[in-house]
């Protein structure tokens, strides 16, 4: 990278970022603040291709084995849908987690009030989901649902704010808004736990809110934030598929 270059990077970065505007990640073609953003070349890193390559995770998503789990009538079955639950526990916990650190590690004053607003909005979603089960119920710990749970927590430790916006927004909240409306109407079936329509109420929002956010950089941020993007919705594939296999092992 050329100086100039490092320096028109540097003062872009420091730009004050307009007042937040929910966009729907459905309308996001037709927005016209696109039409402000610089062009980038053909196939080059952009924000449009960022949003792009997560409408294809989104869809890639659908094919995870937790949406035929959830569609499959094995949640009938108490001893498998507590264990399922018992697991969504284990993610619930560490997402508020992140979404504390998140806001509380960060002195960017460009992102407090995102990160502070999502935080109010998601405040204790855990410890009203454990509250609705009995709240007595013996953790559950596995191996691979902690170390995928807990990655998006610690990597709220390493990563700068547009990454940490990436992982959250593009990949956790879009993930939710994604499998919320297929669950709830199942889920509720059972009248166990609102935890399913309280986040099929407000997870689209939840994953529009940050897109101001990561508009106006140039294509080497986006590079990174696409690598940033395919590592997040890796390790969120990887920590639905092991749900799925935990329910299904349940303890008779
Ligand atoms: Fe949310």
């Amino acid at each position: 990278m050329t100086n100039s270059k490092q320096t028109e990077t540097l003062a872009q970065s420091q730009q004050p970022i307009q007042q937040m505007r929910i966009i729907h990640l459905k309308d996001l073609r037709a927005h016209p603040d696109l039409r402000e953003a610089p062009r980038a070349a053909e196939g080059e890193p952009s924000f449009e291709l960022l949003i792009e390559h997560n409408r294809q995770y989104c869809d890639e998503y659908r094919n995870n084995a937790l949406f035929e789990f959830i569609q499959s009538g094995r949640l009938d079955d108490n001893r498998c849908r507590q264990r399922f639950l018992d697991a969504v526990q284990v993610l619930s916990n560490w997402f508020q987690k992140a979404m504390m650190a998140r806001s509380v590690f960060n002195e960017d004053p460009r992102f407090v009030s995102l990160f502070q607003q999502h935080l109010d909005e998601e405040y204790g979603h855990n410890t009203k989901l454990a509250a609705g089960r009995g709240g007595q119920r013996e953790p559950l710990w596995d191996p691979i649902l902690e170390a995928t749970s807990t990655w998006f927590a610690w990597k709220m430790f390493s990563l700068d704010n547009l990454e940490k916006t990436v992982l959250i927004h593009l990949v956790l909240e879009a993930a939710a808004s994604t499998f919320f409306p297929v669950a709830q109407p199942i889920m509720d079936v059972y009248h166990e736990t609102n935890y399913f329509t309280h986040h099929n109420e407000a997870d689209d929002e939840h994953a529009a809110m940050a897109l101001e956010y990561l508009k106006g950089y140039q294509p080497e941020i986006y590079r990174r934030l696409m690598r940033v993007q395919k590592e997040g919705w890796e390790m969120f594939n990887t920590l639905c598929a092991r749900m799925v296999a935990l329910a299904d092992e349940a303890p008779g």
